[in-house]
């Protein structure tokens, strides 16, 4: 029986993956935690107020709880990092390396880190990238995803800690709103929609970035958390790829179903952070080792956004 620590829990990403865990673990094994909150998606779960920048704290939550397995979800999103870089690096770094500490100090068996496609920089080739490339972020954001990488594999190889990372692309989904990434219009663009309003997009129109729908993300982390450990080859952090896309290719697929709805494009700092981003990732490595295959495509995910964004509209 696993006893499963999730930090940052109260985000996009942890909320619903945190639901995911308690489904396959128990609701009374998952210990959920964040600098805030308790916010009503976590209900039925132990929450605790933890800042992973206090190591002392850290260990005393795995030891209260005896956690064995942690999934370190707290960090600073792309377009927040920018307007402050200093406390993104403590925050995505320093904070790594404490829940790295606490893991190899108490016996920690498996640890979970997403890392992203903000790792890539300019000189990264921006089609289907290969896991091993040229990597050279120019934002302190893709700095210390790099730098956590670097981390993870060399927990892994000095003490045999069991940590597992994918590069997620952006994520969309409808539960908890986005954390202040690059990629957060993709989700923005679905809210102006259904209220039928116009939409103003921060990205230029033919901009194309790697994205993935909230249920691929949740599968692409529990897969990889449940493969045997002589599976996981690359420890630094798998590419995984689902739905690439370009914002007027997500427009006319909304128009498919609000026929009607405008954009306008208005490119602000964050198209010069996309600019230097992939446009498509290869995750062959991933889908050989441990059997990655999104299940989502553009059509599929509109589709679910636009039908589940309704339902909540109507409902509250
Ligand atoms: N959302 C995406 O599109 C995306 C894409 C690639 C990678 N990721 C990665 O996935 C992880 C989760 O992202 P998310 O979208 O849920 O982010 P988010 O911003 O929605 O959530 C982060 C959470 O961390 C919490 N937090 C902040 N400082 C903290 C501290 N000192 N101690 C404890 N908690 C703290 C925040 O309160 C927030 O609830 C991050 O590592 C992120 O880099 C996300």
């Amino acid at each position: 029986m696993e006893r499963v620590l999730v930090t940052g829990a109260c985000g996009q990403l942890g909320s619903e993956l945190s639901m995911a865990l308690a489904g396959i673990h128990g609701s009374e094994n998952v210990i959920v935690s964040d600098i805030n909150g308790p916010i009503a998606l976590l209900s039925g779960m132990t929450f605790e107020i933890l800042d992973v920048m206090d190591r002392q704290a850290i260990s005393e939550v795995i030891l209260r709880y005896g956690i064995t397995q942690v999934y370190h979800l707290a960090a600073m999103l792309s377009a927040k990092s920018e307007q402050n870089p200093e406390l993104a690096w403590k925050l995505n770094v320093d904070g790594l390396i404490n829940v790295l500490e606490c893991c190899r100090q108490q016996g920690i068996s498996r640890v979970f880190w997403p890392s992203s496609i903000a790792a890539f920089g300019p000189s990264t080739p921006s089609e289907k990238t290969p896991q091993h490339s040229v990597m050279d972020p120019n934002t302190v954001y893709g700095i210390s995803k790099l730098t956590g990488e670097l981390w993870c594999s060399y927990y892994f190889n000095q003490f045999g800690l069991d940590i597992r990372s994918v590069r997620y692309p952006g994520l969309i989904s409808y539960k908890a709103p986005p954390g202040g990434g690059t990629t957060d219009y993709a989700i923005e663009i679905f809210h102006s929609a259904i209220k039928g309003e116009e939409f103003v997009c921060y990205l230029k129109q033919d901009t194309q970035l790697p994205m993935m729908y909230m249920p691929d993300a949740i599968k692409a982390a529990v897969q990889l958390m449940q493969a045997p450990a002589s599976q996981i080859k690359v420890r630094t952090s798998y590419n995984i790829s689902a739905i690439d896309f370009t914002a007027a290719q997500l427009a006319a697929e909304i128009m498919q179903h609000i026929p009607g709805f405008k954009v306008k494009y208005l490119p602000d700092y964050r198209q010069e952070i996309a600019a230097t981003w992939p446009g498509s990732l290869d995750d062959s490595c991933a889908m050989s080792d441990w059997s990655w295959q999104a299940d989502h495509n553009l059509k599929t995910m509109t589709e679910d956004m636009i039908r589940q964004l309704f339902i909540v509209r109507t409902t509250s």
